[in-house]
């Protein structure tokens, strides 16, 4: 029971339990973690995938021959695990050349050798089997008032997306991208902060069918947002690529706790509405262990990732399955939304001038409160 399984498709980022712990006020307090450990320990726990930056497996400075060996080696683990390579994204936000953004630096040389970066990776994607390449533009922002200006940026941000969709067509690859929203943190406020933001940025992108999203949980709550309502719009337009999994408690720093820590009811509706579409990715967890733990904890907080998905997915499951929930959804008429507003052949002319009984409407009571209640007491483990 709640033991992963390859079907489960779990995936993690090679950077989640490779972070060290450095934060802003502190250094690492763990030591570094080879890709390919973090591999052979993820597959250890169960997990089927891995999501990778080319700057987790290599270094920025690498020479040619250590990028050989690092990728030699994480092949290698790849291989070895049977683990796949789901996804894979770039790091265009530690190195000091990106402190003003990559695809929207004010320095052109920046952006030029952004999308080099960038089209040195997909290479390698593609060699690894990923299918999403996720393009979280963390650096792509803002402190200040006049020093960019945001039209302009959106401007350099769809030519990037048009010259890699190109490079992907190009090279025919089996690539889509999936960007990722996030309202601040590092830059004090980040381009295409939200789910909503990125959907209408996408459909004005030389190649849209190439670009969809990678929403992530703490991004959306950071934003004050309803994160499965975002998955469920996502998904509504056939844009949900990939999901980053993690947990947030409310509008502050990004916390990246292991998923199911946080909002915990928010948790039940993602899995709910997961479980029940039909996104095939990866279930993907991007978070972080928090910096007080040890090796031993690193691996401790990564299992429960998958434990608690698979413990809400039971809980769900059962709530959906409740003879007394089916008949609370049917109480609060959940399924009349299907039906049209107009039948077939109606016009605006049919409801012109309706008339329904409008005391009557007033007056009746939604019975919303009994269906959620069951959901909390299916989530608070008494039914
Ligand atoms: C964050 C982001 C990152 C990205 C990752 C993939 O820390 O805010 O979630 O973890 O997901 O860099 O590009
Ligand atoms: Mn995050
Ligand atoms: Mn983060
Ligand atoms: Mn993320």
């Amino acid at each position: 029971r709640f033991t992963p399984r390859r079907e489960d498709k779990f995936s993690f980022g090679i950077w989640t339990v490779g972070w060290q712990g450095v934060d802003v006020f502190g250094p690492a307090t763990r030591a570094p973690m080879p890709a390919d450990r973090a591999v052979r320990k993820l597959a250890e726990l169960g997990a089927y995938g891995v999501n990778f930056h080319d700057n987790d497996v290599f270094p920025f400075e690498a020479s040619a021959a250590e990028r050989d060996r690092r990728v030699g080696a994480f092949r290698k683990a790849l291989d070895e695990t049977g683990v796949v390579v789901t996804t894979a994204t770039t790091n265009l936000f530690s190195h000091p050349i990106f402190k003003d953004g990559a695809f929207t630096s004010n320095d052109r040389d920046v952006r030029r050798f952004a999308l080099r970066k960038v089209m040195d990776n997909l290479d390698l994607a593609a060699e690894l089997g990923a299918s999403v390449y996720v393009c979280w533009g963390g650096r792509e922002g803002a402190e200040t008032g006049a020093a960019k200006d945001m039209r302009v940026a959106l401007d350099r941000y769809k030519e990037a997306f048009d010259i890699l969709g190109q490079y992907v067509l190009d090279k025919g690859y089996k690539l889509r991208f999936a960007i990722e929203p996030k309202p601040n943190e590092p830059r004090g406020d980040i381009l295409l902060p939200t789910i909503g933001h990125a959907l209408a940025f996408i459909e004005e992108l030389a190649h849209p069918e190439l670009v969809g999203l990678n929403p992530e949980v703490g991004h959306e709550e950071m934003a004050g947002m309803n994160y499965t309502h975002g998955l469920a719009q996502a998904l509504w337009h056939k844009k949900l690529y990939h999901i980053d999994l993690n947990g947030q408690h409310g509008p502050r720093f990004d916390q990246d706790l292991r998923f199911g820590a946080g909002n915990s009811r928010g948790a039940f509706w993602v899995v709910d509405l997961i479980d029940s579409s039909d996104y095939d990715g990866p279930i993907h967890f991007d978070y972080k262990p928090p910096r007080t733990e040890d090796d031993d904890g690193v691996w401790v907080s990564a299992a429960a990732n998958m434990r608690n998905w698979l413990i809400l997915r039971e809980k769900v499951r059962a709530f959906r399955a409740d003879p007394e929930v089916k008949a609370a959804l049917k109480e609060a008429r959940v399924d009349q939304l299907a039906t049209p507003t107009l039948a077939q052949g109606e016009t605006w002319r049919t409801v012109r001038d309706f008339t329904p009984d409008i005391e009557t409407l007033a007056k009746r009571g939604a019975a919303f409160e009994h269906l959620d209640q069951l959901a909390l007491e299916h989530l608070y483990g008494v039914r």
